[in-house]
């Protein structure tokens, strides 16, 4: 008889970790070859990360490419405009600098790049094309939130059909992760918040997911704890380097937990709002979404809410005691609150009759069913209509 408990657990992505970790880029990248891709927002040019990248690689033998087109919502043009203006095949790695958008975008091109098509035929939700090559990723990432530098997923926005779907494979695990906390302090107090929010969300659906084992449980649970006391702090320091590398190593272990366990319900409702109204950030729409699902998801799985919650409380100092559903919603409402994401979907303008095109496209992703509890059309109906 199988063990129900049975996990299998191998770490895709070599991680560096730590304050300067970034000087090691160039030794890392000589085992892979010469002409690099980087893949980074015009914005890193002004804040002069990209030229601490750059010039590590200019003084020597290093043929250097850029692409910088990449919306907030990565948008399936991004990459393939990408892979028509350059010829992408050439390249021996491609060097992601930046939040998550950059990321997904770096990932999604090392697959189209290799085997063709539009990026769009490689996610879930059309399915067209299996991913076979890639071209190997070295994820440098400038924001504490996405975990997708761990992460087996490339999300993209298809503005034509309005929703959002991912490229999940192993293939695109990067191959190496350098995380420097020294590149994150310079995200504005609402960003670090936003971004922050999402690692939380990535641990805190890791833990309770059903697919969730010891090994998530334990990197979710520490995940959870860092965040918990360092995202409330952090946002009036935001030039404190022990903060930040705490919400980066968080980030990291989130970003393991998804890769190994998943997300639930909150991600499956949260991106076909952004995939519909791209200028909502994916932060935002988990922010003004999570205190009624984490009601409704409490009563299927008590003991790691419960556990969750007093790590929360605990991290903003509030007391409590007797936790229960209520409560549990309460306890994350206030913690946005201290963090400055008390958000409602209203405040983007949404109203009720716009819920009904959110439905469909929650109903088909796969992270409803991996939920607690399981919610029907209509509980979804209601989750949506709470967060109003
Ligand atoms: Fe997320």
């Amino acid at each position: 008889m199988i063990d129900p408990n049975f996990f299998s657990f191998e770490l895709q992505t070599k991680l560096l970790f730590g304050t300067d970790s970034l000087k090691s880029l160039k030794n890392e990248l000589k085992s892979f070859g010469n002409t690099l891709l980087i893949v980074a927002q015009k914005k890193m040019e002004e804040m002069g990360y990209l030229k601490r990248v750059a010039d590590q690689l200019i003084e020597d033998d290093f043929h250097l490419f850029f692409w910088s087109t990449i919306h907030d919502n990565p948008i399936v043009s991004d990459v393939d405009d990408a892979v028509k203006s350059l010829n992408s095949k050439k390249f021996d790695a491609i060097v992601a600098l930046g939040g998550g958008s950059t990321m997904d975008v770096a990932k999604a091109l090392s697959v189209t790049a290799c085997t063709g098509g539009s990026a769009w035929d490689y996610v879930y939700s059309t399915a067209k094309r299996t991913v076979e090559h890639t071209i190997p990723v070295i994820a440098i990432p400038t924001t504490s939130g996405t975990g997708s530098h761990m992460t087996k997923y490339s999300v993209l926005t298809n503005p034509q059909e309005g929703i959002k779907s991912t490229i999940v494979s192993e293939e695109i695990f990067p191959k190496v992760a350098i995380v420097d906390p020294t590149l994150t302090v310079s995200l504005p107090q609402y960003m670090t918040a936003v971004t922050g929010f999402d690692a939380l969300s990535h641990a805190v659906e890791s833990y309770v997911c059903i697919n969730a084992n010891r090994m998530t449980d334990m990197i979710c649970e520490k995940a959870i704890q860092t965040i918990a006391k360092a995202l409330p702090q952090v946002i009036n320091n935001l030039n404190d380097l022990i903060l930040r590398e705490d919400m980066a190593w968080a980030d990291t272990l989130a970003g393991l937990g998804i890769a190994y366990s998943g997300t639930t319900l909150p991600h499956a409702m949260g991106q076909p709002i952004s995939g519909r109204y791209p200028k909502i950030r994916h932060g935002e729409t988990l922010a003004a979404i999570y205190p009624s699902i984490v009601r409704f998801s409490y009563p299927g799985k008590v003991e790691k809410f419960d556990r969750i919650i007093r790590w929360i409380a605990e991290g903003i100092k509030m007391e409590i005691e007797n936790i229960d559903a209520d409560l549990a919603s309460k306890v994350f409402s206030e913690f946005q609150k201290r963090i400055g994401l008390s958000i409602h979907l209203s405040d983007f303008g949404l109203e009720e009759k716009d819920i009904n095109g959110l439905i469909n496209p929650t109903l088909k992703c796969g992270d409803v069913y991996t939920n607690p509890v399981v919610a029907t059309e209509q509980d979804i109906i209601e989750l949506f209509k709470f967060s109003l």
